[in-house]
């Protein structure tokens, strides 16, 4: 392909992609598969990468996540984001539309969801997505723009021609059930506290510093509302259906997230519906939004000080039930985190019997003032997990202890520590502190970690109670005769498949090995990615924090815990023993063919490759046995120069007699 069949093809690329995205993300219709699109996607990066001079900030290869933002720059709205009035009752509702026909006359009502997530509005300039900012206090929010590129329900190109020059588009980001359970789930994978509820968590996800992580979690995105001076329609709800053709997710009137009613009974309609179905839609929403349709009425209604005089929230009750307090534990996780937990006489709540409720940290413990046997309050947050919102301080026992958090561990009495800025406390006796040592060996024979068939949670603390075991390493030291003379339970055929199990764990691939270390936020996908662009553990364990990040999904929190990790002595003694055992600790055969061309090499790389990913040209360096360094100095062997090496790297390269090559020179070296 010539430069201008290459550029059509970019163009052609980003089209389809963005095409396939909204299908999915949107629409909900995908018409290729995961691995299509990958592939599209894959292809896509490569002529980018050499074609720098087509950069597009709304490729879809943006939507990965980009560099670390330092910070986010705090910018004016050219409209303020309102806020809404609130109301509880219906009488208030009824109150609204009364004013509301009093001052215009009757007048048709767009209905929606109130949406409980994090209010954004985004500025669209000739089609294309060129800011998005937070509500901040309204009139000025931080520009978030990069990490909401990594949301997929947001276009990033509109479709269509029919959109005007510039304009906002304004909505909610939030985190669906599913992937908050999701997160959650693989945050306890990984030894971590859940989140408490997908509200707050959308937020902190959309202030990270890091594009990646956001891209990871999934977050999603409903439009509410479009401002802007040359508006398609002067209709609220004929904007809501033009956006939609735009590709924006905007609330559907099939599933009834939108409707319309021309007088109270009509409204009301649709609040009761919503107040049973709601706990049925897969997010969180907390009310309905009643909306005056005709934006020319909206301007006549005008605003009070905050909020307009042409809409109004009805604010659903969330579902409370009091129960007594019956204790306070403290559970000491993989991690050390300790996290208080209510043990509460058991209620119904919501549809399912609560008896245990998280109090998250010491700070909330506080807040709660709880005391022995106090009636507390419990909701569910964002409908999903039970929490302790209040105490009836009114019914306490006269004389009733308050209910402290304690300064050294429960379980090993090692005296706490608070990280600075973290809530959580934790138990720094990572080596000695029992539900540590078992918990970090549960998770490295688990299925999705070493898959050591034969042995659970109920074994590995009975061989941990019997001293067999202290770190993983251990495992592969264990006899079947030492499983024998536990007695009770066990027999020939029990101990002897234990002990098959873990044999065959040797051949676990170096990527689930990495998983199963249980390395601090490095859970399944994270260690996927690292430990290919790492090639293996040696080198893993040297590589500078710069080096990690430039890893695929590694930004500056996992760098960190990757090197902390690796620094500990302990861990590094359990490495030397897992390798003498013969655990995978370098990625094989599989993931391409090994070789030792580049023996005894080192290579350092520099610019944009044209056949080769940033990440690619490192693994096939290292997979025939090259070391990639990330500075040029005598020890260098050869340098891998791309498109657009800087300058100053050249001249060292030349200054210290270093050979500069190109890709298809390195090809070459490696017999391709
Ligand atoms: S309209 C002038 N519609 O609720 C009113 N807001 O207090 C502009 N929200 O921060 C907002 N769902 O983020 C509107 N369907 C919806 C909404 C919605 C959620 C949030 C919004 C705002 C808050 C209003």
């Amino acid at each position: 392909m010539d430069h201008q069949q290459e550029a059509e093809r970019i163009r052609q690329l980003r089209q389809e992609l963005e095409m396939h995205n909204h299908r999915y993300y949107v629409l909900a219709e995908p018409v290729i598969s995961d691995r299509e699109f990958d592939g599209l996607l894959q292809e896509l990066e490569r002529l980018e990468a050499a074609h720098p001079e087509l950069d597009d900030p709304n490729s879809p290869t943006r939507r990965v996540g980009g560099d670390i933002t330092r910070n986010f720059p705090v910018v004016p709205h050219r409209f303020p984001m309102l806020s809404l009035g609130n109301s509880y009752s219906r009488e208030e509702v009824a109150g609204f539309v009364a004013r509301v026909e009093r001052s215009v006359g009757r007048t048709r009502f767009t209905m929606e969801l109130k949406y409980d997530g994090v209010a954004i509005s985004l500025t669209y300039k000739d089609g294309a997505l060129v800011r998005g900012v937070t509500r901040g206090d309204g009139e000025k929010g931080e520009d978030i723009t990069n990490n909401i590129r990594t949301v997929r329900a947001i276009p990033l190109k509109l479709q269509g021609t029919d959109w005007p020059t510039e304009f906002e588009a304004r909505g909610e980001v939030i985190l669906t059930h599913a992937q908050f359970a999701r997160l959650n789930e693989e945050r306890a994978r990984n030894g971590e506290e859940p989140y408490a509820n997908p509200r707050n968590t959308a937020a902190g996800t959309l202030k990270n510093q890091d594009p990646k992580l956001v891209a990871a979690r999934g977050l999603d995105n409903f439009i509410y509302t479009l401002q802007g001076e040359h508006l398609p329609t002067r209709s609220h709800y004929a904007n809501m259906m033009k956006a939609r053709a735009w590709g924006f997710k905007v609330p559907l009137p099939e599933l009834r997230y939108i409707g319309q009613a021309d007088d109270l009974d009509g409204i009301m309609a649709f609040i009761d519906h919503w107040d049973k179905a709601r706990h049925h839609i897969g997010m969180a929403i907390d009310g309905i939004v009643v909306k005056v349709d005709d934006l020319d009425v909206q301007e006549e209604l005008g605003l009070t000080a905050k909020s307009p005089r042409w809409a109004i929230a009805f604010k659903f009750q969330a579902e409370q039930a009091v129960t007594r307090l019956k204790a306070v534990t403290f559970q000491v996780g993989r991690t050390g985190a300790v996290t208080p937990v209510a043990e509460l006489e058991p209620v119904l709540l919501a549809g399912t019997t609560v008896k245990r409720a998280s109090l998250f940290n010491a700070d909330q413990l506080q807040r709660l003032d709880l005391h022995a046997g106090d009636m507390v309050r419990v909701e569910k947050a964002g409908e999903i997990i039970p929490q302790v919102v209040g105490v009836e301080a009114g019914q306490r026992v006269p004389g009733a202890v308050v209910i402290a958090f304690p300064p050294d561990c429960p379980e090993c009495g090692t005296p706490l520590v608070r990280l600075d800025g973290e809530a959580q406390h934790y138990c720094p006796n990572e080596h000695r502190c029992p539900p540590q040592i078992t918990r970090r060996i549960e998770h490295f024979v688990s299925r999705r970690a070493m898959d050591i068939e034969g042995l659970g949670g109920e074994t590995v603390e009975e061989l941990f109670r019997a001293g067999l075991i202290r770190t993983v390493a251990d495992l592969y030291d264990l006899t079947a005769a030492q499983l024998l003379a536990l007695g009770k339970g066990w027999g020939e055929k029990s101990a002897a498949q234990v002990i098959a199990g873990i044999e065959a764990s040797k051949a676990v691939p170096f990527e689930q090995v990495l998983h199963a270390l249980g390395i601090r936020h490095v859970g399944e996908t994270v260690a996927r990615k690292v430990a290919r662009g790492a090639g293996s553990i040696d080198r893993l364990m040297a590589m500078s924090l710069e080096e990690l990040t430039a890893l695929d999904e590694v930004g500056e929190v996992i760098a960190g815990s990757i090197k902390g990790f690796f620094a500990a002595e302990g861990n590094r003694a359990v490495i030397e023993r897992l390798r003498n055992a013969g655990v995978q600790l370098a990625v094989t055969a599989g993931s391409g063919p090994a070789g030792d061309a580049l023996a005894g090499r080192t290579f350092v790389v520099s610019g944009v490759f044209r056949t080769f990913s940033r990440d690619g040209i490192k693994e096939a360096i290292e997979r025939q046995g090259g070391r990639v360094s990330g500075s040029i100095s005598r020890k260098t062997n050869f340098v891998v120069a791309g498109a657009d090496m800087g300058p100053a790297k050249r001249a060292k390269a030349e200054e210290l007699g270093v050979p500069v090559i190109d890709e298809e020179e390195l090809r070459r070296m490696i017999g391709e």
